[in-house]
């Protein structure tokens, strides 16, 4: 399809959204409405496409990357000026696919079937209509007694009678471009100032160019976002939508209803979520896990049997059998290998924990390096903050650290070390060294009792 592009239009204000963010920015399940839109044009075929923005908001680029093609519509003076804009962007184009930025239900079947009626016919314009999506303020369509469609009447110029007719624009249209560039530049102003594209289906059933019409009958996925009931509308329609996907996908959901599951996300087979759950931004959750009940999961990658219970993980990776909560809070590009467990009350931030380290009850381990086997006891904190800078800390393998302990960074403590109770260790300790008091002291002949080291060489340094 190598003659067909896609122009999406974003640049209007969107003043029904009462935002400082442009509307098409607002998000649907954690995407932004346009970028869902842009999506499902990608998804039917249509590699190229050209978005219609204000001028120098950064924040579409941002959203949508580099693979898009942008147009600056320097004052928001209607649908079809917004569309001249892209005209330079598309030579060469015999065919352009029209979308707004404020249809985030649109399912790429339908796109397809679109084009597809469009390249069967001779019409200029083929446009998509429902009668099952709510009519109020959308363009009406006024047919012929043929049933030949003459003309869109905006909600806003529609007499009584008009308002009456049930069957509506879209807002998506396959136009040849020929024709489309021609007749656009020639469209006058509506009475509101605004240069309308729908006026342009008027223009082409006078002129005899013939208007096709391809009609969804589902109540949704054509519905336009102006305002924020319609956009919590929208979020409640894709989130049924996402839920359905992965519990067919072999993912298990006691009570879907009080799932929160974003667009981007993947979850493994298998996988239970369990009621109150937001799993949000680009997670990735793996197979056979137990997430929730009451579990906020954002931007997280999660491996292969991991439970979460009431606890919050962000910006993580958790590898596989890891148990966290319930109550704890895993935070700032933390790295959690296999077999770890965190239970109580317990923040990681900024650190990496080795495998089967266990941290159970009501520590902090913040900017840390712990090694393979740790026991990190109730009450220890890494203190990494010294009010102006923050330090790391280093706890070597098989180490174990104390109830209370206060570790004050930098420090580092060496594989098979321990502290004692209570401990607010200010220096270094040594492998299998065992330090106690305040500030901690080295004492001696103590062997680490936590658990029998495999390594020789650290139980003997111990003695
Ligand atoms: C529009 C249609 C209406 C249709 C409805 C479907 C027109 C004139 N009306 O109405 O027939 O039933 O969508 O949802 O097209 N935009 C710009 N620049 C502008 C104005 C708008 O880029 O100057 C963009 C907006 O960002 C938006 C899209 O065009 O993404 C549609 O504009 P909007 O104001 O939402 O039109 P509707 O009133 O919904
Ligand atoms: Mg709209």
């Amino acid at each position: 399809m190598t003659n067909y592009a896609a122009v999406l239009l974003a640049a209007g204000l969107g003043t029904r959204m009462r935002s400082r963010t442009p509307k098409a920015l607002h998000r649907v399940c954690g995407r932004e409405m346009v970028s869902l839109a842009l999506s499902a044009a990608r998804e039917a075929g249509l590699e190229n496409a050209v978005v219609v923005t204000p001028p120098d908001d950064e924040r579409f680029r941002a959203a949508l990357g580099d693979d898009a093609l942008y147009a600056a519509q320097s004052q928001p003076l209607g649908t079809g000026n917004a569309l001249m804009q892209a005209r330079s962007a598309l030579k060469g184009v015999d065919n352009i696919v029209v979308l707004y930025g404020d249809t985030p239900l649109i399912k790429p079947r339908m796109l397809a079937d679109m084009m597809r009626r469009h390249a069967e016919s001779e019409a200029s314009v083929t446009l998509l209509t429902s009668s099952a999506v709510n009519p109020d303020g959308m363009g009406r369509i006024t047919r012929d007694a043929d049933g030949n469609i003459t003309a869109i009447v905006e909600h806003e110029y529609a007499d009584d009678k008009t308002l009456a007719i049930r069957e509506v624009n879209c807002g998506f249209y396959c136009f040849r471009a020929a024709w489309l560039w021609q007749n656009l530049e020639r469209l006058q102003p509506s009475p509101n100032g605004e240069v309308s594209l729908t006026d342009l289906i008027e223009v082409a059933a006078t002129l005899g160019m013939g208007v096709v019409s391809v009609s969804s009958d589902d109540p949704h996925e054509a519905m336009g976002v102006n305002n924020r009931v319609q956009l919590a509308e929208a979020e409640a329609v894709m989130r049924r939508r996402i839920r359905k996907r992965w519990m067919l996908a072999g993912v298990a959901m006691p009570d879907p209803s009080s799932v929160y599951i974003d667009f981007d996300v993947t979850l493994g087979q298998d996988t239970v979520v369990m009621p109150n759950t937001h799993i949000r931004g680009r997670t990735r959750i793996g197979d056979s896990c137990e997430i929730g009940p009451n579990a906020i999961i954002d931007n997280a990658i999660i491996g292969d049997g991991c439970t979460i219970t009431a606890s919050v993980v962000r910006d993580s990776m958790l590898e596989n059998s890891v148990n966290v909560g319930p109550f704890s809070h895993i935070r700032g590009v933390s790295h959690i290998e296999s077999g770890v467990h965190i239970g109580t009350s317990a923040e990681v931030k900024n650190s990496r924990l080795g495998r089967e380290t266990k941290m159970k009850h009501f520590s902090a381990v913040g900017d840390a390096d712990l090694g393979a086997r740790v026991n990190i006891g109730a009450g220890a904190i890494t203190c990494n903050f010294d009010g102006i800078a923050k330090h790391r800390t280093t706890i070597g393998r098989d180490a174990f650290i104390g109830s209370g302990t206060m570790l004050v960074a930098p420090v580092r403590i060496g594989e098979g070390a321990a502290t004692g109770t209570g401990s607010v260790v200010t220096r270094d300790v040594a492998a299998g060294a065992f330090v106690a008091g305040m500030p901690a002291r080295k004492v001696p002949a103590r062997k680490p009792s936590h658990k029998p080291s495999t390594d020789k060489s650290l139980a003997k340094a111990a003695e």
